[in-house]
């Protein structure tokens, strides 16, 4: 089959490179798609068991800093889209472990953006019709006051807002966290590989993302799992911090445009306008899984346990991405509680899928797999 594109997408059996890709196989028959993943305890190809099988996606277990192998694959595929999403997601595991993110986060992305650049230099035409677009975090910007504890009502948003101050795109960088000055560090390489060679780069920074197929070291999921289990759910500090929560759906339709739509070199903030207070959250969760189960709504609350804070935590989150919805028409599908609802139920209804990722299994069965390759 002659492809009219061959996009080569990192972390591809992550919890949103999954989503990525799944869209991207079966929206474009016509492209090529290449999963690019280490598979860490992270990835997991049962994320992508109902696509596996299309004749237009391929998997390849590797490791985005191994600059040779990523080398060899841009050439083999005639790679001309990269959609960068392989990295170290967790700020827990970031606290205690930062050299790992410095070395996936920063030094992979380097190796990348290096890879690109000889690749496409090396073709007669060059960078023409080719894209890098990194996806990366609002937690670049660093953290928002909260200027309104209880929150206010906004005609910004369909939930209320708890500050006067949005994350925008010409907001300057101020990471906290290992893990959010790792994804600053190499959004600046992605710039800098724009502003000396040309390179052609894209990148989005979005907020904290919630649905299916997230790993259960997440907020989201952890409770889901906890509460189904009646584990104790350790909510960090007073519970007041403020996230701005996203479908995980709506995060690959945003990428879909912006890679296809979106202006070279352009920033692009991906946020629903959702602001929620930790604990409220909470309670929305640990109510969703109580009535889904057949329980009185408000039966696990005794499970909510006050723990010490993250160290570094950031109060707020929020998000502007008014200018994705002006200049190229995207806006979130899903209400909140919709949304909540629809994940709790795929949680419930997939519990193999987290027995298996609990346990540790589906680890197992894939190194198996690709043992020695
Ligand atoms: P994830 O942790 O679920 O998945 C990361 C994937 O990257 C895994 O499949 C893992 O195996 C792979 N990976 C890790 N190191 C690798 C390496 N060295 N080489 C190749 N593959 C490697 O992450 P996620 O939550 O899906 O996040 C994906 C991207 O989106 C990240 O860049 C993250 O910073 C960004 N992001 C995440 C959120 C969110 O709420 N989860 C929000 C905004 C931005
Ligand atoms: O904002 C985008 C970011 O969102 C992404 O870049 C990160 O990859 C992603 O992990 C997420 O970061 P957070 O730290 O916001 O997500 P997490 O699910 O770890 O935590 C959400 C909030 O819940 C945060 O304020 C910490 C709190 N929390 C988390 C856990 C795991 C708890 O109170 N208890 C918990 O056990």
């Amino acid at each position: 089959m002659n492809y009219t594109r061959s996009i080569l997408i990192t972390g591809g059996a992550g919890f949103i490179g999954s989503h990525v890709v799944r869209l991207f196989v079966n929206k474009y028959p016509g492209y090529h798609i290449i999963n690019l993943d280490k598979l860490t305890y992270a990835g997991n190809l049962a994320n992508l068991k109902d696509i596996e099988g299309k004749p237009n996606y391929t998997f390849v277990k590797a490791d985005i800093c191994d600059f040779e192998r990523v080398c060899r694959l841009l050439e083999e595929h005639h790679v001309d889209g990269i959609i960068h999403l392989a990295a170290e997601s967790h700020v827990d595991r970031s606290i205690k472990d930062p050299f790992t993110f410095a070395r996936t986060n920063v030094l992979g992305t380097l190796s990348l953006l290096q890879a690109a650049k000889s690749y496409w230099e090396s073709l007669p035409e060059a960078y023409e019709g080719k894209r890098f677009y990194h996806i990366s975090t609002d937690e670049v910007y660093g953290a928002l006051e909260l200027t309104h504890p209880e929150g206010v009502d906004s005609n910004l948003s369909a939930h209320k807002v708890y500050g006067d101050e949005f994350f925008r795109e010409e907001t300057p960088y101020n990471p906290h966290s290992p893990y959010s000055a790792s994804k600053a560090s190499s959004d600046h390489f992605v710039r800098a590989f724009h502003d000396t060679y040309g390179l052609p780069v894209l990148v989005t920074n979005c907020s904290n993302n919630y649905g299916p197929y997230q790993f259960p070291e997440k907020l989201i999921p952890l409770f889901i799992n906890n509460i189904r289990q009646r584990k104790p759910l350790p909510v960090y500090g007073k519970g007041e911090n403020v996230r701005d929560w996203l479908f995980v759906e709506d995060h690959a339709r945003a990428i879909d445009l912006i890679f296809h739509k979106g202006k070279i070199a352009d920033t692009y903030n991906i946020g629903g306008f959702n602001e929620w207070k930790n604990i409220d959250i909470i309670k929305l969760v640990i109510r969703t899984v109580d009535r889904l189960s057949g329980n009185p709504e408000g039966y696990s609350m005794d499970l909510i346990t006050y723990v010490t804070d993250r160290k570094g935590h950031d109060m707020r989150y929020a998000i502007d991405s008014s200018k994705l919805q002006r200049e190229l028409g995207w806006s979130p599908s899903l209400q909140f509680e919709e949304g909540i609802e629809k994940t709790v139920r795929w949680y419930l209804d997939n519990q193999e899928w987290m027995d298996n990722v609990t346990s540790g299994d589906y680890q197992k069965y894939y190194e198996e797999m690709y043992k020695g390759r």
